[in-house]
């Protein structure tokens, strides 16, 4: 061990090794523990053997009177080594070297950069005080992956913060900035440094004052007074879990932060590593983990050159102030980029503009977006009645009706106005962007970028690629939509794309299933007790049905019911009727028995002998053929992996997050059975071919195989 000044903190930094990620100093009465373990200074193994070898000795150094702990690079340690999830665990255990730190006779300072998170956040809890860069920020995210703070995070934080502000923290998953963490109570200090000088002015502090330094473990104040009012705590976390029915994270979050001011420390934590083992075992944070990683994996592009580099993108214009184009220049101008809204008259373009106000005005309302936001956000969004107006733009995105042959006429234009190395992108929901692309003298600039409605809300996007779609514009599509917060995925160019392709073949189901006995609330409860928010019919009615209409009478698809609806007029939510009755200024779906009437005649005039159907037959129904559809589009090559198909679904169609998406899902309840009731449904239904399992389906199947070893099969992992 070497003394001296702390030299500054670095990747590169030459402090002397307990191993290759952890180091020790002493700076004259303070010990520091450094950690460097790029990019993110995930915990593990080596951080965890490193860290207890450096308290160890630390603690043994007469010299010191107090030890910092920090890491070099972006940030603290930002969570446990997720890769080293399902794999064997090895000693010492995160809890291990918490409980190190905390029993440490030398009191130790934690000092937070970055992101704390998850087992970073647990680390720096177990210490005897923490402070924090202001740019710092600290939460427990766990139960975005099914789980909760395993480490003694849903027990240390109830003690600094109250088991309700806890319960809440944690339900929420979301970090809290330095200011807040202070005003919480979960930092001691916030100080404006680098991290280690930060900790080292604090451990001053702690030496000179002699700031009493109680573990977090043994401090009850903030406990004692829920005990006397448990059932406070009961009614919060009712009201804070009553919408994620189906869900055993949010459970398991209240019932360890239960534990906190229930049980003693000790005996809590013991419970709270059976039940977080219990979670990870399960299928749920499976399906929350496969996520995590399908969104990392979708970034990769399968048949680039290598180091192709993303387009700045400054400026953007919008073709179209319509429900789409309105949305999607509302996506930009919340992350930052002016917007140039452009529509044909000057009525549609204020219309629009209007939209939008009306829009953030309703936001301003509910308290979700201040005056101050409100109007940075206003300002980068200008209109105009003239393509012109596009000349500057780096991007530009046509969002004007469905109609090929003024989609081909607005890009051949565009292509004139705006300069060589601009992207232009089409919002088009089905059109062949090929087609499209045609016009063009430049069709390698050219790329489909389909939004979902609302624009500014769904956080799906298809990146479209057609056939002479150019790297650089891919890889700036995929670029500016991270960038707008959105999740990107490729697809390739076909009718529908990859979702709205898997939906036509659930809707197909849909109208199958009310022509042999469902009604429309029915089907609609079915999935909902899936987990999707909502059913797929009330969503129709949402949408407007004449959308599907039109779609299915240029693909020549009738669908008996659904089309019925229509020629009566009956066009959804903005008619005051579709599969359900809409009274005035109200969204709230009631009964709507002339529909029900209708399907009931429907039914009879086609021959079909209405019967009840369970729920889990409806389910299997609507779900079983889109999976099916989907491994087609694997077998095209529309989507590259599988986990593409199931962001798509998750984060555009509103999918349960906690089942994984439809190809997780199919891996879960086994291709062969999937394939089994394919097979039944094909044979109850000769007329649509479709259902007639896919090649790849019955391939995997056959093997006892999944999506998911399909897909790391091919990565070559
Ligand atoms: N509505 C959805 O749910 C949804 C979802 C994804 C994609 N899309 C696609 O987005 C596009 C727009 O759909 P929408 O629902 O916003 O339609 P919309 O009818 O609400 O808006 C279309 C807008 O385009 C304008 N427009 C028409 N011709 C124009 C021209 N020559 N120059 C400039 N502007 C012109 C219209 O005035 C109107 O404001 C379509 O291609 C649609 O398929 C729609």
């Amino acid at each position: 061990m070497v003394e001296g000044a702390a030299g500054p903190a670095t990747n590169t930094g030459v402090m002397p090794a307990m191993n290759e990620t952890i180091s020790t100093e002493v700076d004259a009465d303070i010990g520091l523990i450094l950690c460097d373990n790029p990019p993110v200074n995930a915990l593990g193994h080596a951080v965890r053997d490193g860290l207890v070898k450096a308290l160890d000795t630390l603690v043994a150094d007469e010299r010191v009177k107090a030890i910092v702990l920090a890491c070099a690079g972006r940030t603290f340690f930002a969570g446990a080594d997720i890769t080293e999830f399902g794999k064997p665990r090895r000693e010492p255990f995160l809890v291990q070297v918490i409980a190190a730190l905390e029993r440490s006779p030398k009191p130790v300072v934690a000092a937070l950069h970055g992101t704390a998170l998850g087992g970073g956040f647990e680390v720096a809890l177990g210490c005897a005080f923490r402070v924090g860069v202001p740019k710092a920020r600290m939460g427990l995210p766990e139960i975005n992956l099914g789980l909760f703070a395993g480490a003694g995070g849903t027990q240390r934080l109830p003690r600094l913060v109250g088991p309700a502000k806890a319960l809440e923290l944690v339900l929420s998953g979301k970090p809290v900035d330095a200011a807040q963490a202070l005003a919480l109570g979960i930092l001691d200090a916030v100080i404006d440094a680098e991290p280690l000088v930060a900790g080292r002015l604090f451990a001053r502090r702690v030496i000179d004052e002699k700031l009493s330094a109680i573990p977090v473990r043994d401090r009850d104040d903030k406990l004692a007074a829920v005990r006397t009012d448990p059932a406070a705590f009961d009614v919060l976390a009712e009201k804070l879990t009553g919408k994620l029915e189906g869900q055993a994270a949010p459970a398991a979050n209240v019932a360890s932060i239960r534990r906190s001011f229930t049980l003693p420390f000790d005996a809590a934590l013991a419970e709270d590593a059976r039940a977080n083992a219990e979670l990870m075992a399960g299928s749920q944070s499976r399906a929350l983990r496969h996520l995590f990683f399908a969104e990392r994996e979708a970034a990769k592009i399968p048949g680039l050159p290598a180091n192709v580099e993303p387009r700045k993108v400054g400026q953007v214009a919008v073709i179209g102030a319509g429900t789409m184009g309105g949305g999607i220049a509302m996506s930009f101008a919340e992350a930052g980029f002016p917007v140039v809204l452009i529509d044909a008259t000057q009525e549609a373009l204020d219309r629009g503009i209007d939209r939008i106000r009306g829009n953030y005005a309703t936001s301003l309302k509910r308290g979700s977006l201040s005056q101050a936001e409100l109007d940075r956000r206003l300002a980068l969004i200008s209109g105009a009645a003239d393509r012109h107006a596009a000349k500057d733009a780096d991007l530009v995105v046509e969002a004007v009706f469905e109609d090929e042959a003024l989609k081909r006429e607005i890009f051949a234009e565009l292509e004139a106005i705006c300069r060589p190395g601009t992207i232009l992108a089409t919002n088009t929901s089905a059109l062949d962007i090929d087609a499209i692309a045609a016009v063009l003298a430049r069709p390698e600039d050219f790329v489909g970028l389909h939004f979902f409605s609302p624009a500014n809300v769904m956080k799906l996007l298809e990146v479209v690629r057609g056939a002479s779609t150019g790297a650089a514009a891919i890889v700036t599509a995929m670029s500016i939509g991270r960038k707008i917060g959105k999740v990107p995925v490729v697809s390739g160019n076909c009718d529908g794309f990859i979702g709205n392709r898997m939906v036509a073949k659930r809707s197909a189901q849909v109208d199958l299933l009310l022509q042999k006995g469902a009604l429309p609330s029915e089907v609609d409860a079915a999935l909902k007790s899936f987990g999707f928010p909502m059913g797929p019919l009330a969503i129709n009615d949402m949408s407007g049905l004449d959308i599907g209409w039109s779609i299915r009478k240029r693909r020549g698809t009738p669908f008996p019911v659904a089309d019925a609806i229509c020629e009566r007029g009956w066009l959804g939510q903005k008619t005051g009727r579709g599969y359900y009755r809409y009274e005035a200024g109200d969204r709230t779906p009631l009964p709507h028995p002339e529909v029900e009437q209708l399907i009931v005649e429907i039914s009879a005039r086609l021959g079909i002998e209405r019967r009840p159907i369970e729920r889990a037959e409806m389910i299997e129904r609507m779900l079983y053929p889109l999976i099916n559809e989907g491994a087609r589009i694997l077998e095209e090559g529309i989507a590259s992996r599988a986990s593409d198909i199931d962001l798509v679904w998750i984060n555009g169609y509103g999918w349960p997050r906690w089942t994984g998406g439809p190809l997780c899902y199919a891996d879960e309840i086994g291709l062969g059975t999937i394939v089994d009731r394919l097979q039944a449904f094909a044979a109850d239904t000769p007329s649509d071919p479709t259902l007639k399992p896919a090649a790849l389906l019955r391939d995997l199947a056959g093997q006892g195989s999944t999506f998911a070893e399909w897909q790391k099969s091919r990565s070559g992992a």
